[in-house]
């Protein structure tokens, strides 16, 4: 682990729009941020800093982020309040803490440059480490337990759909082939299989080897995509009139689910066959982003995660409560 501080080791992305996008939210007296993704607290820190008025709740399923974005906030005092717990958990944490809304909301999904840096978390595929990629330490399974118990047509699946990696099918026998010689154990075994069964003329095309299979397996252990399509109506839920919530996705399909939330939200939910729009049919989200906003070339050259970040945000505009109990 370096030691320079989490200050200086981290660069939130996108971090002067963001604050753009949910200071407004957040000017009155008592107002509510919640910071989905903690990490290092960088967005959080930047939100505080253009929010006096505001009280963070930092959520992350990473206890090391917790303790290391509590140092970068201490000065914040009791204006932050850390949570150990899952996104999908939000209401709830918030609930436990007498809290009933949260005027902005962000999400910032995936994996932080900390996990990354940490060789012995294994998510970096340039070094070699026990094959873990777990985001919380404390539970669930490895990437090895997946490599090792997953059958061929899973695991194929995993490394196509959350890796997008074309020979998928190719990588997942070669997995089944050796881990019935010997189960894997360290990340620079499976790294050598990818570099011999990934063709060269690709490897020369499309990146490290590694690089797809790596993701694939940090997404399927952490159950990012499942987790992320139960929290974004959670967290929609919680937003009062005027409330805002951005999101920075870094996968196509994580993206994805955000788009079509939001979307669903911001659109008319009459049925076509209707000849006007009842008031429960109107829309009760806004979209703040005109399609997804990218980072531009400078952030991108200064933080490379930036390159596939992709930003929407949204307001709420009407209030959906009673709608929600009267259809209970
Ligand atoms: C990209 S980093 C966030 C960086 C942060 N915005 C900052 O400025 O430092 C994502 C963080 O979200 C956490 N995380 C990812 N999925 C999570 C989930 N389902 N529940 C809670 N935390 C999660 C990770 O542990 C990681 O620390």
């Amino acid at each position: 682990m370096t030691e320079r501080p989490t200050a200086e080791r981290h660069v939130p992305v996108l971090a002067e729009r963001i604050v753009e996008l949910l200071a407004p939210a957040l000017q009155g007296e008592g107002a509510v941020y919640v910071d989905g993704t903690l990490g290092m607290g960088g967005h959080t820190e930047a939100i505080l800093a253009a929010c006096p008025h505001a009280t963070a709740v930092g959520i992350d399923r990473d206890t090391e982020a917790l303790t290391l974005a509590g140092e970068r906030l201490a000065p914040f005092g009791d204006r932050f309040v850390p949570v150990h717990a899952v996104y999908d958990e939000i209401p709830q944490a918030l609930a436990e803490r007498g809290i009933a809304q949260a005027n902005a909301i962000l999400f910032d999904l995936g994996v932080s440059s900390l996990q990354l840096d940490e060789a012995e978390r294994g998510f970096a595929y340039r070094m070699d480490a026990p094959l873990d990629m777990r985001m919380d330490q404390q539970t669930g399974l490895t990437a090895a337990d997946v490599i090792n118990t997953y059958e061929l047509a899973e695991l194929e699946s995993i490394l196509r759909d959350f890796g997008e990696e074309r020979f998928a099918r190719k990588i997942a026998r070669a997995l089944v082939a050796e881990r019935d010689k010997e189960p894997f154990t360290r990340s620079a075994r499976l790294v050598e299989l990818l570099h011999r069964v990934v063709p060269a003329a690709s490897q020369r095309s499309g990146g490290h080897p590694a690089k797809r299979t790596f993701q694939a397996l940090r997404i399927e252990v952490n159950a990012e995509l499942s987790v992320w399509r139960d929290a974004l109506p959670a967290a929609l839920s919680l937003l009062p009139v005027g409330g805002r919530i951005a999101v920075l996705s870094y996968h196509s399909l994580e993206d994805r689910i955000t788009k079509r939330g939001l979307a669903a939200g911001a659109t008319s939910s009459a049925p076509p066959e209707l000849p006007f729009e009842l008031p429960e049919h109107q829309p009760w989200l806004t979209l703040l982003t005109r399609g997804a906003e990218m980072a531009d070339e400078a952030e991108i050259a200064t933080n490379p995660r930036a390159a596939s970040v992709r930003l929407r945000a949204a307001e709420r505009t009407r209030d959906t409560t009673n709608m929600r109990e009267s259809a209970r």
